[in-house]
């Protein structure tokens, strides 16, 4: 149940329990607040039932908004509560349609139905110019991120690319507070939906998306999303493809079999995904050399560096 309610919210492990303790937190100074209040008033059991009703739906529905933004803000969650304060505030016509459409731009949550986003936002136009609309990209990723981050940082501002979404199958990876600070709507993915639903292709339309990029994501791709994203899916693998890929090689595995060959060099690959692992045609590669003192930990260190430096550039020359 925790874990559904994770997803729904699009939130990390750590961040949902601490949105758990803010609700607990504001649940309970509620309670006591209230209490205060009403003895202040000077109402006791002999009171007008009707004035203590009042009275309690008053600190409900006003000081309870208020009360959880506050713990929100002093437990660092200020972006979720706010969002669902204004969510509220849409819903009782105080906030207009304009402050939603801003409001997704930067949402930590899985769009919620009914709500629209903008699916090509415009890179900042002269005067009488025609905007030109920017390709939306999606980042999957499984793990600590790294790639992802140095993706984000790379397009950040860029002209015709944007990363509108962040896309993870496993709660709590690194990936998905990177995606949280750096302000990117995150979307934890759960198996079955995934391999025998509708493999999220409403979602990944819904942001709009054109592109999709595999930083460090496990799982195979399936077919109906190869299908509806023709040539427009490309992965990064930690080794010279064609060898050492396939099923079951990926992180250490790779530079643990790599070493154990006693390979003179590897490097990075960087390829179009088809149905099969690491089998989708490769756009680029680059090397580094491996010296009798490295361990499967020194090469994943000299892999990153590969993978910092070129993958975010050779994502930006297909894309353009
Ligand atoms: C990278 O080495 C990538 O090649 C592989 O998974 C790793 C992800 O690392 N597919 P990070 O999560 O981006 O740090």
């Amino acid at each position: 149940m925790f874990q559904k309610l994770q997803q729904k919210w699009g939130v990390n492990h750590r961040q949902f329990w601490i949105i758990f303790i803010v609700f607990g937190l504001t649940g309970t100074t509620t309670a006591i607040l209230t209490r205060y209040v009403t003895a202040w008033l000077g109402m006791d059991a002999s009171s007008f039932w009707v004035w203590k009703l009042m009275v309690r739906l008053g600190m409900l529905v006003f000081g309870y908004q208020f009360i959880l933004l506050g713990y929100g803000a002093l437990l660092g969650q200020w972006a979720f509560f706010w969002k669902y304060e204004e969510l509220l505030l849409r819903k009782l016509g105080v906030l207009s349609q304009k402050s939603k459409i801003k409001n997704q731009n930067n949402s930590l949550e899985p769009m919620a139905k009914g709500q629209q986003p903008i699916p090509n936002s415009q890179s900042p136009i002269a005067k009488g110019q025609q905007p030109i609309p920017k390709t939306q990209l999606a980042i999957f990723a499984s793990g600590a991120g790294s790639n992802a981050q140095k993706i984000i940082e790379h397009f950040k501002n860029h002209p015709s690319v944007r990363v509108a979404l962040v896309v993870c199958n496993k709660p709590g990876a690194g990936v998905l507070q990177i995606a949280s600070d750096k302000g990117i709507p995150s979307l934890l993915i759960e198996k079955e939906r995934f391999f025998r639903g509708d493999t999220y292709l409403p979602v990944l339309k819904e942001y709009g998306i054109d592109f999709i990029v595999l930083a460090g994501f496990l799982w195979k791709v399936p077919i109906d999303l190869i299908n509806a994203y023709p040539q427009k899916i490309l992965n990064i693998h930690p080794a010279l493809l064609p060898k050492y890929g396939g099923k079951g090689m990926y992180g250490m595995h790779v530079h643990e079999a790599v070493i154990a060959a006693g390979e003179k060099q590897s490097g990075i690959t960087i390829h179009f995904v088809n149905e099969h692992f690491d089998e989708g045609a490769p756009v680029f590669q680059a090397t580094c050399l491996i010296d009798e003192k490295d361990t499967p930990e020194t090469l994943a260190q000299k892999i990153h560096v590969l993978e910092h430096a070129h993958f975010p550039v050779e994502i930006e020359k297909i894309v353009s």
